[in-house]
């Protein structure tokens, strides 16, 4: 008999509600995202974000169902991302499903969020099964990830700083785009020069780990030394020439060259996306890894993926992701890790409480 597990998600600034069947196929998927709320203020405010949730979570419950053509008489047991995340945010979900399972007499089941972000590949490679390697790249997450079973992980690296997609965030902000940065930080790097500056790639020896900030530092250096010149790099046009001479990462003068703000931008992408796909492979060469994955936003960087697809291809590596809806916080993939501890009957009791920072090793 089929499974459908009904999942929930309000871990930052998305509402979401999804049912799923057999942790593998999404029969319904509703993501009301808060984003033009929290776009004036530049980054999310979580009391906004908790508020949000509390107006939205039944409509977008009821919208599943109908969308689904379903009941509550339909569903086998509710799923919801407990942390880490949003402290207040995280409650409104959690007292949410809490409520339902305990109401609709139903086992109650916690996801870690970031787990399920990886479960997100489940739904779109029907026939991926552990063990593979994961990439998880999110707003405050930069981990490789070996996973060994459906509820077995271990970190091998992660970033000893910024997340990737706080960086991407952060660029944004300085260069004057609207919060979320990366986005469309991904879509202007394809209108300018990669190579216009060399951004610092920082490694560490003997291990994977990351580290954001050297750039993110570097780029907002970079900028500085332009507006010294009297140049308003907030309100530039994104293809205006803002630099008449090329500088390097280090501020050092190399030659003469035009730069303008999409130059930066794709310049800061290539040192990002190389960081992250090289160290990835590389792990995954060494330890003989025959499948890669990627998860979390920022797994929807369309220049990581094409270097990852290069870099796995050159090493005989299947390379995996999910569709962009479910790179994004969405309550499918909590529906499809759900379904993994509803088989092993691995319930939450109501006494369940938000955690806002969690390993996903425990
Ligand atoms: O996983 P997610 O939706 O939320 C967290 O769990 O953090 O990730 C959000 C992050 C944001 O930093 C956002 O800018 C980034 O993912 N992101 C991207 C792209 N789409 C979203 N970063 C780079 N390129 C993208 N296409
Ligand atoms: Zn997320």
């Amino acid at each position: 008999m089929s499974v459908y597990v009904l999942g929930i998600e309000t871990s930052c600034d998305e509402t979401s509600c999804a049912i799923v069947k057999d942790g593998r196929e999404v029969i319904a998927n509703t993501i009301y995202s808060q984003i033009d709320i929290h776009t004036e203020y530049g980054g999310v405010v979580p009391e906004i974000a908790s508020r949000a949730h509390i107006e939205k979570i039944s409509y977008v419950v009821d919208k599943t169902l109908n969308d689904a053509n379903m009941t509550f008489n339909d569903i086998d047991c509710i799923a919801v991302t407990y942390g880490p995340g949003l402290v207040g945010a995280l409650l409104c979900g959690v007292s949410y499903a809490k409520s339902l399972a305990y109401g609709l007499n139903m086992p109650l089941i916690k996801v870690h969020h970031i787990k399920g972000h990886i479960g997100a590949n489940y739904i779109s490679h029907k026939e991926l099964e552990p063990p593979f390697l994961c990439l998880v790249v999110s707003g405050g997450h930069s981990h490789i990830v070996e996973v060994k079973d459906y509820d077995e992980f271990k970190i091998v690296a992660q970033t000893r700083d910024d997340a990737a997609g706080e960086a991407f965030d952060k660029i944004g902000r300085v260069m004057g785009l609207p919060y979320p940065g990366g986005a469309k930080i991904d879509k202007l790097s394809y209108e300018g020069d990669k190579y216009a500056v060399s951004f610092p790639q920082v490694t560490f020896k003997d291990c994977y780990d990351f580290s954001f900030s050297g750039v993110k530092t570097a780029v907002i250096n970079y900028l500085h030394r332009i507006e010294q010149n009297g140049v308003d790099v907030l309100n530039a046009d994104n293809h205006e020439i803002i630099l008449n001479e090329f500088l390097n990462g280090n501020g050092v003068k190399q030659n003469k060259k035009e730069l303008s703000k999409a130059d930066i931008v794709a310049s800061f992408t290539e040192a990002v996306t190389e960081i992250l796909s090289e160290n990835t492979v590389k792990y995954a060469v060494e330890k003989k890894y025959k499948t890669v994955a990627i998860a979390g936003g920022v797994a929807a960087n369309t220049h990581l993926r094409r270097k990852l697809t290069e870099k796995c291809e050159k090493h005989g590596i299947k390379f995996l992701y999910p569709e962009p809806i479910l790179c994004t916080d969405n309550a499918a993939m909590i529906a499809a890790m759900g379904y993994y501890s509803y088989l092993k009957k691995d319930f939450a009791d109501i006494n369940l409480n938000a955690v806002p920072y969690e390993s996903i090793e425990k």
